[in-house]
């Protein structure tokens, strides 16, 4: 009988703070490869996110590929029960918190919001209660397989605050997998164009009311 090899499906997983702080390397290794950064970043990177983990409402959610050894025969599929090892790679990253006034983003947000002609008390409900998007990211090699769409639907699950926002960098016709996503999961615009210090690429501020 022919036995059809099925190649192993990542599982998306809730990350616990201790989870991250142990597969942090791993998850910014994703981070540096899906956005196309150079080499070190995640070391830049490395003591934010561990900051990150401590903020109220931090959630974070990974994509796990099974990666199966086998023991002592080194024989693939042959080995007995007990002998196989099971562990997992993390292919795809997504986190965030509940935003609060303090933080640099939501200062930079607010801000931005202001300059492109949005009333204070307006800014004041979109900002008053929601969950910042910090990261999204899969690793290229299992991109286009609706890992991004499954994280983001677990990340923003059950979640007491009133919307969701999160920040991406402009992108000629909005045509990328990241515009596309948020897109078809009825993200809407609240700043355009809108830069961060420190940094001159364009960025857009999206942001949709929950749940989902
Ligand atoms: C953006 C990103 C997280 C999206 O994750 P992903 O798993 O690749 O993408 P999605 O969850 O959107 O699903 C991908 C594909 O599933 C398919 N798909 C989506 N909905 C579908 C449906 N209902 N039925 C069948 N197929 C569907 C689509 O072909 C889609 O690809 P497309 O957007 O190119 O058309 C990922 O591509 C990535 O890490 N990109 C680089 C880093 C980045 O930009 N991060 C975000 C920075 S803000």
């Amino acid at each position: 009988m022919a036995v059809e090899y099925t190649p192993a499906k990542p599982v998306v997983v809730e990350l616990s703070a201790q989870d991250l702080r142990s597969r942090l390397y791993e998850a910014l290794d994703v981070y540096v490869t899906a956005m196309g950064y150079p080499r070190g970043t995640e070391h830049h990177r490395a003591p934010m996110w561990t900051e990150h983990v401590t903020r109220p409402g931090w959630r974070a959610v990974g994509a796990l590929l099974p990666t199966t050894s086998t023991a002592a025969s080194g024989e693939i599929g042959t080995a007995a029960s007990g002998e196989i090892a099971t562990a997992s790679q993390l292919v795809a990253i997504a986190y965030g918190y509940r935003g609060a006034p303090q933080q640099w983003w939501q200062t930079q947000v607010h801000a931005g919001m202001r300059k492109a002609g949005w009333g204070e008390a307006d800014i004041r409900t979109m900002l008053a209660n929601y969950f910042e998007v910090t990261e999204v990211h899969v690793h290229p090699d299992a991109q286009g397989h609706r890992l991004g769409e499954t994280m983001l639907a677990k990340l923003l699950d059950g979640r007491s605050e009133e919307r969701a926002l999160l920040s991406t960098p402009e992108v000629s016709g909005e045509n990328n997998r990241a515009w596309r996503l948020y897109r078809r999961l009825g993200f809407t615009d609240v700043v355009r164009n809108f830069t961060f210090a420190g940094d001159s690429r364009p960025f857009a501020v999206l942001g949709r009311r929950l749940p989902l």
